[in-house]
């Protein structure tokens, strides 16, 4: 066998989400780690080749970019639902990660793919970007909260009006590591 496979059942099996409150609070990751776990993210199954994912990284000063803009963003959108604490936690839980990750579906330009198929693409993608995050040691998750589904985010994360924006990728350093979980057989 070519792999370990003991080790990549293992791997597949105690992958967990740890949350940004579990970080160490802004330690960085050497960027050339990032980059290798994105050329992993990329290596994802996707139909007929169309590659629609779109990522961009922030981190160092971009954290604060980012929490400026959702937080700013939540406020100017959110109306008369605005709530203080939401909007201080958009600004300052950016900051606990080290590297921040949009992820975005990019529609191939002659859409012969079906949408659903861009965006089962990226989730492909983003399950790479998981399972290399914790074998590196290293703890993150998806989230599709924050400014995810709000109206005017998409050029910010340089995505297109027909392309979507599917969350984002917190990455940091583990203080507390993640409970161990349950699956159903
Ligand atoms: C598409 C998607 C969206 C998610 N969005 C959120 C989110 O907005 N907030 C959150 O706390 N967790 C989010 N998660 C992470 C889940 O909470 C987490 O995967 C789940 O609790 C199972 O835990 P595990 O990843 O450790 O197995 C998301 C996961 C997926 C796949």
């Amino acid at each position: 066998m070519q792999y370990n496979i003991t080790e990549i059942n293992h791997l597949i099996r105690h992958r967990r989400s740890v949350f940004p409150n579990q970080f160490m609070a802004g330690k960085k990751i050497d960027d050339d780690i990032i980059k290798e776990i994105l050329i992993n993210a990329i290596w994802a199954p996707n139909h007929a080749h169309t590659e629609p994912w779109f990522f961009k990284v922030f981190c160092n000063k971009g954290l604060q970019t980012f929490a400026n803009f959702q937080s700013e963003l939540y406020k100017k959108e959110s109306g008369t639902s605005f709530k203080e604490n939401k909007y201080l936690k958009l600004q300052t839980q950016p900051l606990l990660a080290s590297h921040i990750i949009s992820i975005g579906m990019k529609r191939n330009a002659d859409k012969h793919i079906p949408e659903i198929e861009e965006i089962e693409a990226v989730a492909c993608a983003v399950q790479n970007i998981y399972l290399s995050v914790s074998a590196y040691g290293l703890g993150g998750y998806w989230t599709t909260g924050g400014v995810t589904y709000m109206n005017n985010t998409k050029s910010f994360f340089g995505l297109e009006e027909e392309d979507k924006l599917l969350g984002f990728f917190y990455i940091g350093y583990v203080a507390v590591a993640s409970a161990v979980a349950k699956r159903k057989p």
